[in-house]
């Protein structure tokens, strides 16, 4: 039953991080190939910002990286590829590895330098910033116990860095769940975007799934029967929660974004 709920949480994740990329590179690099980076500023408060160079050049990274990691990240999960083809699992891999520590250290340039304009508080910031040094630790000890060929301690650690590298599409998901269930903006300013519910998020989208993802594994490889199907039923549970914010995510956020909702 535990792996019944474990696939059914992949394929959320995975329909989810597919319509998510689909949204990055129809509208950022849509917009970045036609040399418009100024549309950017139709959906993200820091886009692009006159005579910042550094910072602009800093967001096409980040944007364009985005969807690599998110489509790199679900291949790396999908079992066939690694068992089938490990050449495309190893390459990727690394790919995926140093993608992540770009998106961790353009994402932490863009905090620090335009601290004004992102969207969020110094709560905000600063989760946002710790999501970002997590992602590096799990990237560097996924990479270290892959080369020592430790696979049972690379595989927790990947599996950490993935649900790390998630927390920014979490964010998206539970925001929109949010809103949809309340029907407007609750516990947050949209004007300013931040709030007490925008800080609780920040900080909830990474440390949840790290505690589930931990809850999982122990459950997995030493579990009773009761244990797993206790964790079963909370992951079933969570998902549902998760393909509610998926619908409301791509309804109200990505698919309009790109005028296909
Ligand atoms: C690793 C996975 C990540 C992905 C896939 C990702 C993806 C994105 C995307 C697509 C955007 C554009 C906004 C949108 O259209 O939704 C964005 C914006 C941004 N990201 Fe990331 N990101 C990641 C990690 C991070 C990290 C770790 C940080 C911070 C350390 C960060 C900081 C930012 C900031 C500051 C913005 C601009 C937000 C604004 O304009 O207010 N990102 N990210």
């Amino acid at each position: 039953m535990i792996n019944v709920s474990a696939k059914f949480w992949f394929l959320t994740v995975l329909v989810g991080q597919v319509i998510f990329s689909f949204y990055i590179i129809a509208f950022y690099y849509a917009n970045t190939l036609a040399g418009d980076i100024a549309q950017y500023n139709r959906v993200m408060p820091a886009g692009y910002i006159e005579n910042d160079t550094y910072g602009n050049a800093a967001v096409v990274i980040h944007v364009l990286f985005a969807a690599l990691i998110t489509i790199g990240g679900l291949l790396q999960l999908i079992p066939r590829v690694r068992q089938k083809i490990p050449a495309i699992h190893r390459w990727n891999g690394r790919l995926y590895i140093a993608i992540a520590i770009i998106m961790s250290l353009s994402g932490a340039f863009m905090v620090i330098t335009r601290t004004d304009k992102v969207a969020g508080d110094a709560f905000g910031h600063a989760a946002l910033m710790i999501n970002g040094l997590i992602i590096i630790v799990c990237a560097i000890r996924a990479f270290g116990y892959a080369r020592q060929r430790n696979f049972a301690l690379h595989r927790i650690w990947a599996l950490r860095l993935f649900v790390a590298v998630s927390g920014v599409w979490m964010f998206r998901i539970g925001l929109m769940a949010w809103i949809m269930f309340h029907g407007k903006p609750v516990g947050f300013d949209p004007a300013t975007f931040s709030g007490p519910f925008l800080n609780f998020l920040f900080t909830l989208v990474y440390i949840l799934p790290l505690l589930c993802l931990e809850g999982y594994l122990r459950a997995q490889s030493n579990g009773t029967v009761l244990n797993k199907t206790i964790t079963a039923s909370w992951l079933a549970v969570l998902t549902l929660i998760m393909l509610a914010g998926v619908f409301a995510a791509a309804m109200g956020m990505w698919l309009p974004r790109i005028g296909l909702a």
